[in-house]
């Protein structure tokens, strides 16, 4: 390769303006379901209604937001840890254009009612085999750069991003082998509680793996930038990998508590989600403490803002989750909104805010600028964001707690003290809290919309830097 070669920062500047762009979508439809539940009669026709809008949702921040936020960072961060161009350019576009493509695919197939009916793995089945393909050309372009790297060193951001690609391709694999009938239906090549199993180890997984490991990478490579500080312990960081790794992959029974799984089982999931605390809060621990010397930065810097309060929600759910999975709270919290706000917690508080920051951290550095348009827009983003998930996760902690008190309140005489409807009732106030925080977060993502469109319009004459001699910063 030439010393003239320049990082390939189209595929990023694309998934980049995608990932806020799918952000403002996958909420807005949040907000949606959110105010059905208070406004009942929002549900006007069958495509646009709860049932069918709350798997759009899911897949459009998930897959749509959270995956564009991790396409764009990894292929940015891989180029410049191993100092060397993407490796395969037209099949990096070609991931590009497939995960576009899958996207669109989703928000017209789920409207209109095609499901698999697995949870966070609903597409059917022609677009898993189009999801299949996408995946292998994105394991390809990121070990491949891995493989022509001009370092030594395989960085450790890049080991949390690699680990997310391999196995999220094991997860969808395993979890939607299916039957096809016809061309929009397939039934699961598992049954009864085998298929809940497979699901819920697909679902746990989908988690650690497309929700946290993922943003883990993001974490290891942008929080030291933006702090311009280097990683709190490396030796930590590679311990965290592992035991993380190794970890996760037991906990799934703990979704299926008290279900026809073996109780073996249950208790396996249980037990591994208890350890699972320790490399959780190892990794925050090490991402918060990059801050040793800097701290100072916190007060004026919003984007390190979005990043560190994103490792606190981080740490505070993987707190919720493994309290959750002990049988006994799990009784109280199972069917009940506390499990709504935490997912939100990890979330919005975790995957988007640590997204966002680092998209900001971005955004100028690929269309030639010093900074963002405006650095106070940012800082009203950051707040208007966290007031929204505190609105949000609070609102659902109370309904989700009271919803588990009333339904397992029993009279003297043995009978229910509530009907199931006086639970919904007394939830109305909180959901509409929630509306609100939902509101907030959502406005934030268009403010950021507006500060991307005036850096990007601000753009000088550019070309993208020259890849970096060995030995130089990445
Ligand atoms: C404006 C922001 C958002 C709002 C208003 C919102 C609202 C909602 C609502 C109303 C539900 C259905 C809850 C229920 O069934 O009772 C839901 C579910 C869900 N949302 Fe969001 N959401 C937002 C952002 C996000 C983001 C950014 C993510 C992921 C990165 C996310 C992931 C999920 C997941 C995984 C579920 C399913 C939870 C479960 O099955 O327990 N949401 N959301
Ligand atoms: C140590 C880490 C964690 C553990 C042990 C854990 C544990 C749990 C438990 C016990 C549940 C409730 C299962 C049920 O009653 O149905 C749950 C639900 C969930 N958690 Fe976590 N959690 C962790 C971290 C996270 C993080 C960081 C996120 C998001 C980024 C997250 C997202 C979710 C989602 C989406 C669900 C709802 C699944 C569903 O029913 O649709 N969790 N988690």
């Amino acid at each position: 390769m030439s010393s003239q070669a320049t990082y390939n920062y189209k595929v990023v500047r694309q998934f980049a303006i995608m990932t806020v762009v799918w952000g403002i979508v996958g909420m807005l439809v949040g907000v949606i379901v959110a105010a059905q539940l208070v406004w009942p009669q929002l549900n006007v026709v069958e495509w646009l209604s709860y049932g069918r809008l709350r798997p759009l949702h899911t897949n459009a921040v998930i897959f749509a937001f959270g995956g564009c936020a991790l396409f764009a960072t990894s292929y940015y961060a891989v180029q410049r840890t191993c100092h060397t161009t993407l490796f395969a350019p037209a099949l990096a576009a070609f991931t590009f254009w497939g995960w576009q493509l899958i996207i669109v695919l989703a928000a017209v197939t789920l409207p209109l009612g095609f499901t698999s009916g697995k949870e966070y793995a609903e597409l059917e089945w022609p677009i898993d085999v189009l999801i299949t393909v996408v995946w292998v050309a994105y394991a390809i372009v990121f070990f491949g750069t891995v493989a022509k790297r001009k370092v030594t060193h395989i960085y450790v951001a890049n080991w949390f991003f690699g680990g997310f690609i391999l196995t999220v391709a094991l997860l969808h694999l395993v979890n939607s082998a299916e039957v096809p009938v016809t061309l929009w239906k397939s039934y699961s090549a598992y049954a009864g509680v085998q298929d809940a199993m497979v699901q819920w180890w697909y679902g746990h997984n989908a988690v650690g793996f497309f929700l946290t490991a993922g943003f883990l990478g993001m974490m290891y490579y942008y929080v030291p930038k933006q702090a311009e500080r280097p990683v709190y312990s490396y030796r930590l960081s590679v311990v965290h990998f592992w035991a993380l790794v190794f970890t996760y992959m037991w906990a799934g029974p703990h979704h299926l508590h008290f279900t026809a799984l073996p109780d073996w089982t249950q208790s396996l999931g249980m037990v591994f989600s208890l350890i699972l605390l320790s490399p959780s809060w190892g990794g925050m621990i090490n991402g918060i403490m990059t801050l040793s010397g800097a701290w100072h930065k916190l007060r004026t810097d919003p984007i390190l803002k979005f990043m560190i309060t994103a490792l606190s929600f981080y740490g505070m759910s993987t707190f919720e989750g493994p309290m959750m999975s002990v049988k006994t709270v799990n009784a109280l919290s199972h069917y009940t909104d506390w499990t709504v706000g935490h997912v939100h917690s990890g979330a919005l508080g975790w995957v988007a805010m640590i997204s966002i920051g680092s998209i900001y951290y971005l955004l100028p550095r690929l269309f030639g600028q010093k900074e963002m348009y405006s650095v106070k827009l940012i800082t009203a983003h950051f707040w208007i964001a966290t007031i929204g998930v505190v609105l949000y996760i609070a609102s659902m902690w109370i309904s989700g707690v009271m919803q588990g008190l009333m339904w397992r309140a029993t009279n003297a005489d043995g009978t229910l003290t509530y009907a199931f409807v006086e639970a919904v009732k007394a939830s109305y106030p909180f959901w509409t809290i929630r509306v609100l925080g939902g509101v907030m977060f959502l406005s934030g993502m268009f403010i950021m919309f507006y500060n991307m469109i005036k850096t990007i319009a601000g753009k000088q004459p550019y070309n993208a830097p020259v890849v970096a001699p060995i030995g130089a910063a990445a």
